[in-house]
């Protein structure tokens, strides 16, 4: 971990002797919320080996053998602290994944990362979690998980999730994408930084052909409803057309059909 860190550390921005790496914790997001609520700056980074609670979107669990993939939080403060920030670390994971595993990796709203090779498969997702006083946000922690090894295709208990074992034929080690990850997203948080939106929701647009004339199914009081998607907003919901009209999807499942 030490040396990949050291060959590429003036990549890697504000994480630079940020980054605590433990062998096996509950949650990488608790950890790094317990560090944010005692003060750690931006950048700050938990990476575990192996999670024994590890958690995902909607109240999913996140099953996390060791070794099995790359299970990590990063503390973002203010100003970075609006919805853009997933869409951009869904951005900086991708390009990430594409430039070490050389892995056509897709997103699909609101931040799954996606391979597809006849069927479309899971590897890896976002949990971003936010912390805020009377005064406001005070901190975003953004979780990822990136499935590794073909292993971790078994622990999500599903024939719909993937690695990049699986999918490339060889192994990339945790601490080569930790820090290509860490280094795309120095990137994409200076664009942030530099107030370049357009930019990231492009970039976005671009790595989520789905979000565009897909299909998709929304629950809702009066029943499920079929529609259309048509591209994210500047707040990161999904534009769905049904019947006519435009309706903005911020949260709840959405299913693609
Ligand atoms: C999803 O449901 O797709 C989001 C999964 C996020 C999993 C990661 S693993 C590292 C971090 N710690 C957690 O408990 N969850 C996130």
């Amino acid at each position: 971990m030490v040396a990949a860190f050291r060959t590429h550390r003036d990549r890697l921005g504000c994480f630079v002797g940020r980054v605590t790496y433990l062998e096996e914790t509950g949650s990488t997001n608790d950890k790094a919320i317990e560090l944010a609520l005692a003060g750690a700056p931006e950048g700050t980074t938990v990476v575990a080996g192996a999670q024994t609670a590890g958690r995902g979107r909607r109240g999913r669990s996140w099953l996390s053998p060791q070794g099995a993939g790359l299970y990590a939080s990063v503390v973002f403060r203010p100003p970075l602290l609006s919805p853009v920030l997933t869409l951009m670390s869904g951005v900086a994971l991708v390009e990430a994944i594409r430039c070490r595993a050389g892995l056509t990796v897709v997103l699909k709203w609101p931040n799954d990362l996606m391979v597809k090779r006849g069927v479309i498969r899971k590897l890896g997702g976002i949990l971003s979690e936010a912390g805020a006083s009377p005064t406001g946000l005070e901190y975003v922690v953004v979780g990822f998980g990136i499935n590794l090894l073909a292993v971790s295709n078994l622990s999500a208990l599903s024939d719909t999730a993937t690695s990049i074992e699986s999918e490339c034929g060889e192994v990339v080690p945790l601490e080569d994408l930790l820090v290509e990850v860490l280094a795309a997203l120095s990137v994409w948080r200076a664009r942030m930084v530099d107030g370049q939106m357009n930019a990231i929701l492009n970039r976005w647009r671009t790595l989520s052909p789905s979000s565009i004339a897909s299909t998709v199914e929304l629950d809702g009081p009066s029943g499920v409803r079929r529609g259309t998607t048509a591209g994210i907003d500047a707040d990161g919901a999904l534009l769905v057309r049904v019947n006519g009209t435009t309706e903005r999807v911020v949260s709840g499942e959405v299913r693609w059909v």
